[in-house]
């Protein structure tokens, strides 16, 4: 079984990528060829400046790294060092209906924050499915947010092998987790980098204990009973087991519980949670030249097991010489 995902280098990742994304990228190394790549020709659409770029990208790895990503067992890879996606989303582009994308729920979103659109963030994905079928992925493991991509890539693969009538595309199938389908951010919306509403994963304390005590509540006085479907409550109990969750709920419920006491709690969690991640990341950070060797090493694997797709692909539609 073949495992595909990537996370977009447009940013530094927070704890809803962690819980949404890479936690469940390095449980699943153990269960087959998993390949995880670091999409920065996706961070195109959102980020300009090429330093910055780079630097994502490579912050990105150290993150994947420390959460115990084993370079071993699983194809760690950045997007840009496999160019030959972009020939795929061409060939793939040629097959995908307007009004497929003109449906997609994130373009759909972005243009309603405000954001400029271009050709890039309306083709977005259509590179994302390239992504996945190059490699005839079997499971691809994503937020809830990445659902609809995920049936667009079904449909996609399904039109080129209907157009050319030849099986080149396997069907990928998503993987939800659904138990942190999505965890908020400190406003109470989705956390993205997009709203600027993040805790970090790796933010040094001081950063991480404005976030926290930045988490939007309401005024209900301390003494009086809690919504716990809040995103305090949300984000705390990300931390916690099901009994402490239990405990926890009743003491919302029953009153003279302060928000404050929560947060404190939820900061010492977090640094708790995520301190032997910090140790780990350390060490990796003060080696660059080994990160890029695993990123290297990655992409010529990756490239391996791509090959016979990209070969597939261009001989069912005719494209180049063709084979003897
Ligand atoms: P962002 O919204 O911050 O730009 P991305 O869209 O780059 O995040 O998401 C990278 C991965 O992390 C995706 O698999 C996505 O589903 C997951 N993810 C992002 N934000 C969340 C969230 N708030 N809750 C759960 N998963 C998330
Ligand atoms: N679009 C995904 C996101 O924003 C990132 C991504 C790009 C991806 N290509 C992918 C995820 C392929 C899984 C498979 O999170």
């Amino acid at each position: 079984m073949r495992v595909l995902s990537g996370i977009q280098t447009s940013g530094t990742l927070h704890i809803g990528n962690y819980f949404g994304a890479l936690r469940q990228h390095v449980a699943l190394q153990e269960t087959g060829q998993a390949i995880y790549f670091l999409a920065d020709y996706h961070s195109m659409t959102s980020v300009r400046d090429a330093a910055v770029r780079r630097d994502y990208a490579r912050e990105a790895a150290l993150d994947y790294l420390a959460c115990g990503l084993d370079p071993q067992r699983a194809v760690l890879y950045r997007q840009s060092d496999l160019p030959e996606t972009c020939e795929l989303a061409w060939i793939l582009t040629t097959v995908t209906p307007m009004g497929l994308l003109q449906r997609a729920h994130s373009y759909k979103d972005k243009v309603a924050q405000g954001l400029q659109p271009d050709h890039g963030l309306f083709a977005y994905p259509v590179l994302m499915a390239a992504d996945i079928l190059q490699f005839n992925s079997d499971l691809v493991p994503v937020g809830q947010d990445q659902k609809q991509h995920l049936e667009m890539t079904r449909d996609i693969a399904q039109r080129f092998n209907a157009a050319y009538g030849a099986e080149v595309f396997v069907l990928p199938e998503p993987q939800i987790e659904e138990a942190v389908a999505v965890v908020p951010g400190t406003d109470g919306r989705k956390m993205s980098k997009t709203y600027g509403n993040t805790i970090e994963m790796f933010a040094g304390k001081k950063a991480l204990k404005k976030a926290v005590m930045g988490i939007v509540t309401d005024s209900t006085p301390v003494e009086a009973p809690k919504k716990t479907d809040t995103c305090l409550f949300q984000l705390w109990a990300l931390f916690a087991d099901a009994s402490e969750r239990e405990e926890m709920f009743a003491r919302a419920r029953a009153g003279g519980l302060g928000y404050g006491d929560v947060k404190k709690d939820l900061l010492e969690r977090l640094l708790d949670f995520f301190g032997p991640m910090r140790e780990r990341r350390e060490e990796l950070a003060a080696r660059p030249d080994d990160m890029e060797d695993v990123l290297r090493d990655g992409a010529a694997r990756a490239r391996t097991l791509a090959t016979p797709v990209f070969e597939a692909a261009r001989e069912a539609a005719g494209l180049g010489l063709a084979k003897p």
